[in-house]
């Protein structure tokens, strides 16, 4: 019996007596304890394949901020690795890929990933689940295969994403032929992550902002609903795709359990577009948590009765940044864990 499972209960639409909460981007380099644990590892990719480690910091939250739920501690880019795409984490810069996809053959090389090619974050998930005893759900996630692909072909983050969307538009049979292998091999690694322990899931896309209507739903939505459908009969699943506020519909019809908000939704308007049936989970934009606390309980208070205690689970619109004071984001943890209606 899980001991708090108030994030799961949500996700599945029972009752709760209070608003759960858990944060994206929760371990990470707000904790001065983060820190420590990853200068013990030699780079950022070491460290995600070295699976005590990881599990050290997914559980840190749980311990030092109080969160209703732990996400593993991983990355979204072990997908493009899994494939054939190695993948650099450059200090203060991001990610950064050596090799690229640009034409057919380059797809063509690419391997659909297995559970097993990414036994590291398997083994990362078996033992996450042993240390934290049922004390609350574990999460798993992967990124949503248009962000994936984004990755794979512009090779590093970028602000407008151009290299990658040009390849929608000037190649798009390809990049349908490398959507569907990043897509069977998101659903592959999703499975094993809840064999291995995940109690749920979510997929991050990250990215949706950067396409038009026409194209989320032709390039991602497509591939996001195959994944749902594959996934939610094993465990509740959640879609976050950030800035894509017009598919919550569409979004809420790929029988998703939960969906992701940032910050730009309206609570109210989000929920009428999603309809009844769906939790909604969000949508504190990171950077109030800069404010001082009577702002962050003003502005938190009226959020929490905009989506109200049933079917929402509380959460940032994107990842903690890692300046943000943690003292800041304990405060706003307990100011929701205690928040009566
Ligand atoms: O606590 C958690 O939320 C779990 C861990 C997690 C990480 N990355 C660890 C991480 C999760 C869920 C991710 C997902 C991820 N990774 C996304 C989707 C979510 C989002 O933020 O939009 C994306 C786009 C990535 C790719 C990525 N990883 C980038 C662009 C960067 C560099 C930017 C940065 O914050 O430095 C990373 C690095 C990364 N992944 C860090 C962490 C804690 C920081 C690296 C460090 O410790 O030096």
């Amino acid at each position: 019996m899980m001991k708090n499972d108030i994030v799961l209960k949500a996700a599945k639409g029972e009752n709760v007596d209070r608003v759960p909460i858990w944060l994206m981007r929760q371990a990470g380099r707000i904790l001065p304890e983060y820190r420590a644990t990853r200068a013990r590892a030699k780079n950022f990719i070491e460290f995600v394949k070295n699976p005590e480690l990881a599990c050290e910091v997914t559980i840190q939250p749980v311990d030092i901020l109080g969160v209703d739920a732990a996400i593993i501690f991983s990355d979204i880019l072990v997908i493009p690795e899994a494939m054939g795409l190695p993948y650099e984490m450059i200090e203060a810069k991001g990610p950064w890929f050596e090799k690229t996809i640009k034409n057919k053959a380059d797809i063509d090389a690419l391997r659909i990933a297995t559970g097993e090619d990414l036994n590291y974050v398997l083994q990362a998930l078996r033992l996450t689940k042993k240390e934290l005893n049922n004390r609350v759900p574990l999460i798993g996630f992967c990124g949503a295969p248009w962000t994936i692909l984004a990755y794979m072909i512009e090779g590093s983050g970028s602000k407008t994403f151009s290299k990658a969307k040009q390849f929608l538009y000037t190649q798009p049979e390809l990049a349908h032929l490398l959507f569907d292998k990043i897509t069977k091999s998101s659903i592959n690694y999703l499975k094993a992550q809840i064999e291995a322990g995940a109690d749920m899931v979510q997929i991050f896309d990250s990215w949706a902002g950067i396409l038009s209507e026409k194209q989320y739903y032709e390039f991602a939505l497509k591939y996001i609903n195959e994944i749902v459908n594959a996934i939610k009969p094993l465990a509740p699943i959640t879609v976050f795709a950030k800035d894509a506020h017009y598919a919550l519909k569409k979004i809420s019809e790929t029988g998703c359990s939960t969906i992701g908000l940032d910050w730009t939704v309206d609570p109210a308007k989000a929920r009428v577009e999603a309809g009844k049936n769906v939790t909604l989970q969000g949508n504190t934009d990171p950077c109030l948590l800069y404010a001082d606390e009577k702002t962050i309980a003003k502005e938190t208070e009226i959020m929490l009765r905009a989506f109200g205690k049933q079917r929402y689970i509380c959460n940032l619109g994107h990842g903690l940044y890692p300046d943000i004071d943690k003292e800041k984001v304990k405060f706003f943890v307990s100011f929701v864990k205690e928040f009566k209606f």
